[in-house]
């Protein structure tokens, strides 16, 4: 991994990736891009940034071949809310968008990761301790391009041999960059309004339990996957990676204990409710483990002590 461009930089995990990689590779070794242009971003000023759009192959061949591009982390896409209100966009940005970075990377022969998401599971998926290989038939569309794009990344492996690596990500929890129109975005907007108002109203019901995981275990997820050995790595795409399972009152008394005035109300969104309600309550990471040592550092406890510490400074 020379030299790396991240898709869909600007967004809640790119904003971060890319200076974790930075960090790790050098600031030149890794491009950012997104469809927005980087203008005053920190990712623009610290280091190359293109502007790309993901539907337009051509454009992201040029920068891979003008940068000399070796790994793409693939990252461009809608997630699932956002998804379901415009369903045609969202097959059209996430399958054609991969398509095209699938493409590129086989032309210009460079490593390959993609996310997918708990939300390659749905209602006939075992509920709890899903286990890495099981039955997929989610109800959404993020879910349909989910689960055709980590069949996509297997048959770039085995019919091009293209490098490709995935995680299947529970819902991703940060302070930099705010989610993207995602089921799982409660749990990052209640620590926001925690500091600011003492109270939030959930739009997702009590009892309801979902993965997640802090951001910097992403990150490391991410790093760690693309180091590992490839004689080890048996299933390549779209390992379940977790590091907890919650549900809104849990999280809620939790920030209890820092903010001890915190109140908790509900008024669901029946359609990011269907959507969690067809997710797992929790994922089996067994394989990640196994297969290349992946390892959560945070649990609720912990990334809620530093979410506040860390949101407290940026709301100052
Ligand atoms: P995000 O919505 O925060 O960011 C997506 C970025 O892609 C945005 O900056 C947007 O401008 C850009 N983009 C959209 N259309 C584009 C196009 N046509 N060309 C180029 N860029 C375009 O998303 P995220 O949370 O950072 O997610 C990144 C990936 O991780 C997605 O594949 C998502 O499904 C997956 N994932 C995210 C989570 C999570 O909780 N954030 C969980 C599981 C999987
Ligand atoms: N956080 C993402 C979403 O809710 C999970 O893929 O869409």
């Amino acid at each position: 991994m020379k030299k790396i461009l991240v898709t869909g930089s600007l967004g809640q995990i790119g904003s971060e990736l890319t200076l974790h990689l930075r960090d790790k590779y050098g600031a030149d070794a890794v491009v950012a891009s997104d469809l927005k242009d980087g203008k005053g971003s920190p990712l623009a000023e610290g280091g190359p940034f293109e502007t790309i759009d993901v539907m337009d192959a051509k454009m992201m061949a040029e920068v891979v071949a003008k940068h000399k591009i070796d790994t793409i982390i693939h990252l461009a896409a809608l997630l699932s809310a956002v998804g379901e209100k415009n369903p045609s966009l969202a097959w059209n940005i996430n399958m054609n968008g991969l398509v095209n970075a699938l493409e590129v990377a086989k032309e210009y022969n460079c490593k390959f990761f993609t996310p997918s998401s708990i939300g390659a599971f749905g209602p006939s998926s075992p509920k709890d301790n899903t286990p890495q290989d099981t039955i997929q038939r989610p109800g959404t569309m993020y879910g349909v391009t989910k689960v055709a794009g980590e069949l996509l990344c297997d048959y770039y492996f085995k019919r091009f041999g293209v490098d490709t690596r995935g995680v299947r990500f529970p819902g991703l929890i940060s302070y930099t960059t705010p989610p993207g129109g995602g089921t799982t975005d409660y749990a990052v907007d209640i620590y926001y309004e925690a500091i600011k108002k003492k109270a939030y109203t959930s739009f997702i019901a009590e009892g309801t339990y979902m993965d997640m995981m802090y951001m910097p275990d992403a990150l490391n997820a991410v790093s760690t996957l693309m180091e590992a050995d490839p004689a080890k790595l048996i299933h390549r795409n779209a390992f379940n990676v977790t590091a907890m399972s919650f549900e809104p009152s849990q999280i809620a008394a939790e920030i209890k204990k820092h903010i001890p005035e915190f109140k908790m109300e509900y008024d669901v969104d029946p359609v990011r409710q269907a959507i969690a309600d067809s997710w797992p309550n929790s994922i089996d990471a067994t394989c990640a483990k196994e297969e290349w040592g992946f390892k959560a550092q945070y649990d609720l406890a912990s990334m809620t002590t530093d979410m506040l510490e860390k949101l407290r400074e940026k709301l100052a």
